[in-house]
């Protein structure tokens, strides 16, 4: 094939003429006085074109009706010039054009589909998981509260184009934080300094959601790049409670609750609950997951009452089940409430492990009483019963318990878990497995993940307002 003539460079592109194969601009001449820009991206083994006039040859920039008058002359030849900068794209790879940016995408992405659920609607289907930060005060009149840095890494992710974002696991109370340094939401101080986190969410356009937990037997530990040790109380730490007088592994022996604490609990996730809405959030979360309190109720693992709250599973969900209505009770109607659940403990599937664990199995009968009590999306992980169970964990190992739970009862459902591709999480949705992914680390290492999702999608990035102007007209 023979190279395509090489245009002379526009002043504002001189910089721009990057070789490098995953991305690349290239200044096109399109008449006397235009010029056009094609840019190239490289998603997996598909390379995304899009076109743009973006300036004039004094440097003016185009409006999008001069585009869309001049479009068809940018890819005129455009195969042709892709082969010569990019080396064997023409022979090897399929080359897709899009023609406009003003005409929206071209191809249909599951990922960035709005989801409603309720009257909420969540603008697409990336959303950031909950991580704890372990960045607030451990103790005095801050204690529990969101400070800058949790504003920070909440609204980036925001402006990086996640649908949703939830804020980390928030203690109800203040012996249900994970660590002295756990937000938390049960006073005043703590609500209104969330009021600022929801308000720079929304401001980006994303959904403010809260997971609103008790860590249960798993309480009072170190910041874990510091230590995975329990904390003594002359060490900002307490003591645990839990279900049964049953450690987990390493940690402190919890306090078995009394029934009347059980039901004072119920009520503080709901009074949490109360303050997570008047401080703006439009999504509470209820942490079941990952051995924390709730977690430890339905497992038989960690269970080993023989009232009310354990022993069959009827009993073994009741408290999760309180904690679900209590919440759904002071949640608005319209505004929908998540299940965080671990679908499995990793013991009973596990035929070389003769523990008894919480199933799959397990889920889908506890997805099914969540349903009918108000819960509108199950967010699917698993483990964080035992340390040391044996896990398989890899690229979409949690997806089937989301698929399996969806499919069986009909519930929405979240996949979370080592999701890192735009193209694997769109395969999740667009197979059918789950109706939305929350991504954890991924989002740490690159919180703008969402905005390369959607232009590797074919869809259009959401960029706040005072980047979309130049970046979406890229010169270099
Ligand atoms: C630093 C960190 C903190 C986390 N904190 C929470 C939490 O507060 N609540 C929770 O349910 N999961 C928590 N998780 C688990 C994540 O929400 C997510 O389920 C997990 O990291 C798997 O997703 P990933 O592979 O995309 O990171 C945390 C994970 C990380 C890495």
């Amino acid at each position: 094939m023979s190279p395509a003539p090489r245009p002379p460079p526009h002043p504002a592109a001189e910089k721009g003429n990057h070789h490098d194969r995953d991305r690349f601009l290239q200044p096109r001449r399109l008449g006397r006085r235009e010029f056009g820009f094609a840019q190239a991206v490289k998603v997996d083994h598909t390379i995304c074109v899009r076109g743009r006039l973006s300036h004039d040859d004094e440097g003016h920039f185009l409006r999008p009706d001069d585009f869309e008058a001049r479009t068809g002359q940018v890819f005129a030849d455009f195969e042709k010039v892709l082969a010569h900068y990019v080396p064997g794209i023409g022979r090897r790879r399929r080359v897709r054009c899009r023609r406009s940016p003003t005409k929206g995408p071209t191809r249909m992405s599951s990922l960035f589909t709005p989801l409603t659920l309720r009257s909420l609607q969540i603008p697409n289907r990336v959303w950031m998981s909950p991580m704890c930060m372990y960045s607030a005060a451990p103790e005095g009149p801050d204690i529990g509260m969101p400070t800058d840095f949790h504003l920070t890494h909440l609204a980036s992710r925001a402006a990086g184009g996640a649908g949703l974002v939830m804020a980390e696991a928030t203690g109800v109370r203040p012996d249900g934080r994970i660590s002295p340094w756990d937000l938390g939401l049960w006073n005043d101080r703590q609500q209104e300094a969330f009021t600022r986190v929801t308000a720079a969410i929304k401001a980006h356009g994303a959904v403010p959601a809260i997971q609103l937990a008790h860590a249960g037997r798993k309480a009072s530990v170190d910041k874990p790049w510091l230590s995975d040790r329990y904390l003594t109380e002359d060490e900002n730490g307490w003591q645990p409670v839990g279900p049964s007088p049953v450690a987990y592994d390493g940690l402190a022996v919890p306090r078995e609750l009394t029934v009347d604490e059980i039901r004072q609990l119920v009520r503080d996730f709901a009074g949490a609950a109360e303050r997570a809405l008047a401080a703006g959030f439009q999504v509470a979360e209820v942490h079941g997951a990952h051995g924390y309190l709730i977690n430890s109720f339905l497992s038989p693992a960690s269970n080993h009452r023989t009232d009310a709250y354990g022993g069959s599973f009827e009993n073994r969900v009741r408290f999760a089940i309180e904690v679900v209505d209590a919440v759904r009770a002071v949640w608005p109607e319209d505004l929908p409430v998540f299940f965080r659940t671990s679908a499995t403990d990793w013991l009973t599937e596990n035929p070389q492990d003769e523990r008894e664990g919480w199933t799959g199995d397990d889920t889908v009968r506890l997805a099914k009483e969540l349903q009918t009590r108000g819960v509108d999306l199950l967010d699917v992980s698993t483990g964080g019963m035992v340390r040391d169970a044996k896990i398989a964990a890899g690229p979409n190992y949690q997806v089937p318990f989301a698929t399996q739970a969806r499919q069986a009862t009909g519930i929405p459902t979240a996949a979370v878990g080592i999701i890192t591709e735009p193209q694997q999480a769109e395969e999740i949705l667009a197979g059918g497995q789950a109706d939305a992914v929350f991504l954890g680390r991924e989002l740490l290492r690159n919180p703008y993940w969402a905005q390369h999702a959607a232009l590797a999608l074919g869809a259009e990035p959401t960029w706040p307002d005072q980047y979309a102007y130049v970046v979406k007209r890229r010169t270099h």
